[in-house]
């Protein structure tokens, strides 16, 4: 399948695998770019620019197709060393990065010079325009219901994608809620030339995080998400669990008075436990509605294929005959 996004960054399939934190390390990049998607590695969860090399390093081992890196800018009492990915990135002959949380402008400069598309991703029409207007390349558009943060609107994809196809001269991709080869049917037809996941890509035999999260995936159905931190204007969508149930019975004792400090054992550092350690209760850990179309564990290849075969399909086939029909 050819699209902007396919053009844009020199791949097969359009279809890209978003940042995870805890979850983007090498192995899960490499095995999407190796089957024709963009795989791409997160940056923070390195928690340092030179650890951020090596895992380039080593990512290039593993494939000699293209892929990614993620920078998250979030507010932070202490920012994280910038700069110094930046550099790790372009000196890794990384040669597109996935922005996402604030607005990229400060670091575009650095990343352009070296030659680097940059992909944001937004959760409103009106982030898309002013990525557009700084110079992305493309914008990755997160509906309402997306795994991770989805921002204080609320609009979901049916309606947020074909309102970015009004607005947006650059190409973008619908993320939330993505799965199969109807997702991607469904986001061509709404205007995005092609997806991206998270939360699916974490069900696959070579996610390199701990079985009891996968297994957790598979079980879960559409309607065990939950919204978290909305006080705090920092909303996140993850699956329900003890902790979560406690964070939320703290959110409504506490209302608006709640503070981060309130909430950080449910919140903070809770990511290696539950990725690595498999501690399915330890705290809070983004996650899709999209859960409720998981029903499997197939390698990254396999589930590629599938959607790319599922959506030629659905194209040829199923939509050719009803046009033909009428
Ligand atoms: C476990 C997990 C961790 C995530 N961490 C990050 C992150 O560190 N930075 C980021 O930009 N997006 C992050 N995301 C969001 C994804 O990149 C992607 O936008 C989102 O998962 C799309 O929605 P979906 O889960 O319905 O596919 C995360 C998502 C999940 C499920």
């Amino acid at each position: 399948m050819k699209t902007r996004i396919t053009e844009l960054f020199g791949i097969e399939h359009p279809i890209i695998q978003g940042g995870m934190h805890f979850v983007g390390f090498a192995e899960m990049a490499a095995a999407v770019s190796q089957a024709g998607g963009l795989g791409i590695i997160t940056a923070l969860t390195q928690g340092s620019p030179e650890n951020l090399a090596r895992e380039i390093a080593r990512c290039r081992q593993m494939t000699g197709k293209p892929f990614g890196v993620n920078l998250t800018f979030l507010p932070a009492l202490t920012p994280p060393d910038y700069p110094g990915y930046i550099e790790a990135i372009v000196d890794g002959g990384v040669k597109i990065v996935e922005t996402a949380g604030n607005n990229p402008q400060q670091w575009l400069p650095m990343l352009k010079e070296a030659g680097i598309k940059v992909i944001h991703k937004c959760t409103s029409v009106r982030h898309s325009l002013k990525a557009e207007s700084i110079g992305c390349d493309a914008v990755s558009v997160d509906g309402f219901e997306c795994g991770g943060h989805p921002g204080e609107d609320d609009v979901p994809n049916f309606i947020l994608l074909p309102r970015a196809a009004e607005e947006l001269e650059i190409p973008f991709v619908a993320s939330g809620g993505m799965a199969d080869g109807r997702s991607l049917v469904a986001a061509l037809a709404l205007g995005a030339e092609g997806m991206n996941m998270g939360t699916r890509f974490m069900a696959t035999k070579e996610a390199p995080i701990h079985d009891n999260v996968k297994q957790a995936l598979v079980a879960a159905s559409e309607l065990d998400t939950r919204l978290i931190m909305r006080p705090l204007r920092n909303t996140e969508r993850v699956l329900k669990n003890a902790a979560v149930e406690r964070l939320i019975a703290k959110e409504k004792e506490l209302g608006a008075k709640i503070t981060f400090k309130d909430i950080v054992a449910e919140v903070g550092g809770v990511y290696p436990r539950i990725m690595k350690q498999g501690e399915m209760d330890a705290g809070a850990w983004s996650c899709g509605m999209v859960a409720g179309l998981i029903h499997d564990i197939p390698t990254v290849k396999e589930l590629i294929d599938r959607i790319m075969r599922e959506a030629e399909e659905i194209i040829a086939s199923r939509l050719t005959r009803m046009a033909k029909a009428a």
